[in-house]
């Protein structure tokens, strides 16, 4: 069975094909000739991740999937969330998006926030929502410089570093993508023919 993961990303393709039941075949955008930029207007990673894999299954009838990732700070009502790409500005800079976040709570003592992944699968026609989310803080500064986006500021709750300080090993074990992964790949196990 081929499923099409909803990104022009060949390595986050790569990363999932590893994990899928044998007789699975991760494809990616390109490999179904898709160049279409889907845009993401949903105001939830709920409706971006859905509008995504619909786009897919209705313009090329095959079984997909697609996420949308966020970081949501309590004492921001939930912001970047659904923005954090391009929080500071449409040149999705992520020193500029991080200096916001910072700025943002420079006087705020509440620091929680957390990385949420949505992955919105539709397989045979039938929708379904998998969630993985990893609790931490932000921290006053930036530190290491592993990983991207928002991971210099990001300390993952019972850890001593940020996710920026952590090897990619470390950070995937805990990382709301990998659990929202798990989470497809669990469904995918019991919900497939394949073994
Ligand atoms: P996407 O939905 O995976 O494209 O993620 C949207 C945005 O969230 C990215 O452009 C980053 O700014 C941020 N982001 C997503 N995942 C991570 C992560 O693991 N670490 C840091 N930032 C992330």
């Amino acid at each position: 069975m081929n499923l099409v993961f909803a990104t022009q990303n060949r390595n986050k393709a790569a990363e999932i094909q590893k994990m899928v039941p044998a007789g699975i075949t991760v494809q990616t955008l390109q490999d179904i000739q898709c160049n279409d930029d889907i845009a993401e207007t949903g105001s939830t990673l709920e409706e971006n991740a859905l509008l995504k894999a619909r786009y897919i299954y209705n313009k090329f009838g095959v079984n997909c999937f697609a996420d949308d990732t966020g970081l949501e700070v309590e004492a921001l009502q939930g912001r970047p969330g659904v923005l954090s790409a391009r929080y500071a500005g449409e040149s999705k800079d992520a020193g500029d998006n991080m200096n916001l976040v910072l700025e943002q709570l420079l006087h705020e003592s509440n620091r929680k926030a957390r990385f949420r992944t949505v992955i919105a699968l539709i397989l045979d026609g039938k929708e379904h929502l998998f969630e993985g989310i990893v609790n931490g803080y932000i921290t006053v500064s930036m530190s290491g410089t592993g990983g991207f986006g928002y991971d210099p500021i990001f300390k993952p709750e019972g850890f001593e570093g940020t996710f920026a300080e952590m090897t990619a090993d470390e950070k995937n074990k805990i990382s709301h993508r990998g659990l929202a992964v798990n989470a497809l790949i669990g469904f995918l196990k019991t919900h497939t023919n394949h073994p």
